[in-house]
């Protein structure tokens, strides 16, 4: 791909904070060299996420190996005045874990064990950098299933799964990973460190201060263990791609898949997604035509009767004119080429360093969702690639704008700011989200209002300050504190 991470390199000089001489010292004699890093080549490496519209800028990398030196940091870090971004596997979307003026990384990647797999609890303890991927192999030994999953969960981190309350490819019927959190370990702005709910299934002792650290992008203080839940892996789960006429044919296909299937996924994308991918992996398109757009859906297929219902119901779908065309995997190794169709697709468009929109509202009104932003995008983004794909049984969908190699990122970035302020008024109006999944983080802040009121935003500014009184973790992100 190509690197733009020099765009505001000549401003930031003067922007970056100075860790001061003393905690320089205190920091190199409770890490030694090898773990506090201030080569170029890694400033630049664990100073940023997957986004690529901020340059990265910080002042020092961090790789602590226990949580009592992440509460020596801490306390370094108020009584020297200096910032600290909290940083797991950096595949974020939204800048949630950018260090761009001058603040220390606290990478959790040395902090990766899995503690404990409970079998007859169905739990898993980690530490808060232990990897979503791990974390999925660690309970299929055991016969069992973390089931947040996505694209990234090969370098991902739990601790970040968490602070962006990550959703993934099979929300639909398994929800968000805040649904599979049962206890967490935290270390807040003052250097404190807080159990959370120890893994309980049930507890009802006031305020649950656990999911105020869910979703809180790291601006409340760091995650340093996580207690999940785990389940059943699915029996016998199989894929249909689905060639589909319009978006409203996807919602009929939907309303079809809900009632009769035991449904896993229910995923889109467009033909310009299907081409990008198609084209940029090397890999067969599911059909010799091509349609406006696909679905992709998986179920549970434990008996024959599943899959003829499931045949049946696609040729109903047909008669109807909502699908055009059908596959249906007939092997584990067909399964899992047919989700690189739509599991690919992020991966392959970033190197057109895309504009993200990742917008949700109710299903209900998803057809709305869908119909308005698909004119506004007509009317704003005429001249522009545009790559529709998403998590539609969700209500959420993933809108990519192409940056075209003629125009610079600062021009694209504007551009694409103001087209928003459009969008987000469409999903204000439906009572949607402006970020459905990615997180608020740095590209989306200035746009927080659009789904939350000034009554809720005081709020979380009081909250944060309850837990970070001096304003150290990650500062700019969510809301200017
Ligand atoms: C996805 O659904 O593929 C992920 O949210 C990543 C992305 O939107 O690019
Ligand atoms: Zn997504």
């Amino acid at each position: 791909g190509k690197d733009v991470i020099t765009m505001t390199a000549g401003k930031q000089a003067a922007d970056i904070g100075k860790v001061p001489d003393a905690m320089t010292h205190a920091l190199r004699s409770l890490l030694g060299e090898e773990r506090f890093l201030t080569d170029a080549e890694s400033l630049a490496h664990y100073g940023r996420d997957w986004t690529r519209f901020v340059a990265p800028a910080p002042s020092g990398i961090l790789l602590p190996i226990s949580i009592s030196e992440i509460q020596t940091i801490v306390s370094l870090a108020r009584q020297y005045k200096v910032k600290l971004v909290p940083s797991g596997g950096r595949t974020g979307l939204s800048g949630g874990a950018m260090a761009a003026k001058g603040e220390l990384v606290l990478s959790l990647e040395r902090m990766r064990k899995i503690l404990q797999v409970d079998k007859a609890g169905r739990s898993l303890t980690c530490e808060g950098g232990a990897i979503t991927g791990e974390i999925h192999r660690a309970a299929a030994e055991h016969g069992l299933m973390y089931p947040v999953d996505f694209a990234s969960s090969g370098s991902s981190q739990i601790g970040g799964n968490i602070a962006t309350n990550a959703g993934g490819i099979q929300v639909i019927r398994y929800g968000m990973t805040r649904n599979w959190v049962t206890g967490l370990k935290v270390v807040t702005g003052t250097g404190e460190l807080l159990e959370l709910n120890q893994g309980l299934v049930k507890n009802n002792t006031g305020l649950d201060l656990r999911h105020l650290f869910i979703g809180s992008e790291g601006i409340l203080g760091v995650i340093v263990e996580a207690t999940l839940g785990l389940t059943d892996p699915p029996k016998t789960p199989r894929v249909m791609v689905l060639g589909v006429p319009s978006m409203a044919s996807l919602m009929h296909v939907l309303t079809g898949c809900q009632a009769q299937l035991s449904l896993l996924a229910f995923e889109f994308f467009s033909d310009l997604a299907l081409q990008k991918v198609t084209t940029g992996q090397g890999i067969q398109p599911p059909f010799k035509d091509r349609y406006p757009f696909y679905a992709l859906v998986e179920f549970e297929s434990a008996s024959a009767e599943a899959e003829t219902q499931a045949e049946q119901l696609v040729e109903g779908c047909m008669t109807q004119g909502w699908v055009d065309d059908a596959v249906l995997s007939q092997s584990e190794s067909q399964r899992r080429s047919l989700w690189r169709l739509r599991e690919d697709i992020s991966e392959t468009i970033a190197q057109w360093t895309p504009y993200k929109n990742d917008i949700s509202t109710t299903v209900q009104k998803t057809p709305a969702l869908l119909s308005k932003v698909d004119a506004l995008v007509a009317r704003h983004y005429a001249d522009l690639e545009v790559v529709w794909y998403g998590h539609i049984g969700d209500g959420n969908l993933h809108l990519n704008i192409l940056k075209p190699d003629t125009v610079s990122v600062e021009e694209f970035q504007a551009r694409c700011k103001s087209v928003s302020h459009h969008v987000f008024r469409v999903v204000q109006e439906l009572g949607g989200s402006i970020s459905a999944e990615h997180g608020v983080g740095l590209l989306k802040k200035d746009f927080l209002h659009f789904s939350r009121d000034p009554a809720e935003i005081t709020l979380m500014r009081g909250i944060k300050a309850q837990f970070d009184p001096d304003g150290i973790f990650n500062p700019g992100n969510v809301f200017n504190a």
